[in-house]
């Protein structure tokens, strides 16, 4: 049965999920690290369902960072396996994401990834290109830093071409440059395991992000946890440097 859905005065119109903590999870149950990243795809299932229930208009999910690759080989080969599994999901729930309005959006650099995953991506970001109810963006060889390179590469391309000059070049001028295009920037953006910092996850849309922390492991949150986010959002002041 669905869950009821909780009543919000306001809610984010973005926000980021740090998918953090799969490896402490498993370990403390004396798995395998890669045990932890399936129970954190659940995870994302879940989270993603119920938020785009809520109605939350963006939900960007940071599943594999440009830093991750340090990883030994076969606990990369397991997440990336796990995303082909997200992908299946995401197909399968076609119907209902369909009445739903879901887009689904991946944000980073593709040129590593393999290209059987490439073309799933192409091919669910192809088939929900015209939903606008909700957007779920997932960053996969994702890197803040790379993001904004990335756009500035675009930028002096723009500028070499003469379709911009430099001495006008404006912050909107960037920010559409960006993997994450002409969405809002976060308005709150949840990490979870216990680490206070944002890994390289969303730089510069991050400027005025309300930022939620804390100890549970990215497997064990839950609707109940979102909830509890979302309670702790409806308080927040954003001031954005006025008064
Ligand atoms: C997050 O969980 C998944 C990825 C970064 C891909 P971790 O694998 O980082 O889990 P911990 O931080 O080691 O517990
Ligand atoms: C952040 O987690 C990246 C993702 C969740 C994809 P990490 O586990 O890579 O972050 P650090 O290394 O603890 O900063
Ligand atoms: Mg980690």
């Amino acid at each position: 049965m669905e869950r009821e859905l909780t009543r919000f005065e306001t809610l984010p119109t973005h926000i980021g999920f740090i998918m953090d903590g799969n490896g402490r999870w498993a370990k403390q149950r004396g798995l395998a690290r890669s045990a932890g990243h399936v129970e954190g795809a659940k995870t994302f299932k879940r989270i993603a369902d119920y938020g785009s229930r809520l109605g939350i208009r963006y939900m960007t999910f940071y599943a594999f960072s440009t830093e991750n690759w340090k990883r030994p080989a076969q606990e990369v080969d397991k997440i990336m396996s796990l995303f082909a599994e997200y992908l299946d999901w995401i197909l399968h729930k076609r119907q209902e994401n369909e009445l739903r309005g879901v887009r689904v959006r991946f944000l980073g650099d593709r040129s590593k990834l393999s290209q059987e995953l490439i073309d799933v991506m192409d091919y669910v970001e192809a088939e929900t290109r015209d939903k606008d109810k909700c957007t779920i963006s997932i960053a996969i060889n994702y890197g803040g830093r790379d993001d904004v390179l990335h756009g500035v590469r675009q930028l002096l391309r723009d500028v070499e071409a003469g379709i911009l000059s430099a001495d006008d070049i404006t912050e909107n001028d960037i920010s559409k440059r960006l993997y994450t295009g002409d969405m809002p920037d976060p308005d709150l953006i949840v990490r979870p395991s216990g680490e206070y910092r944002l890994s390289n996850f969303l730089t510069w849309q991050s400027a005025y992000s309300e930022l939620w922390f804390s100890d549970v492991l990215w497997p064990d949150f839950d609707e109940d946890m979102l909830d509890a986010c979302l309670r702790d959002y409806e308080k927040r002041q954003r001031r954005f440097g006025g008064v």
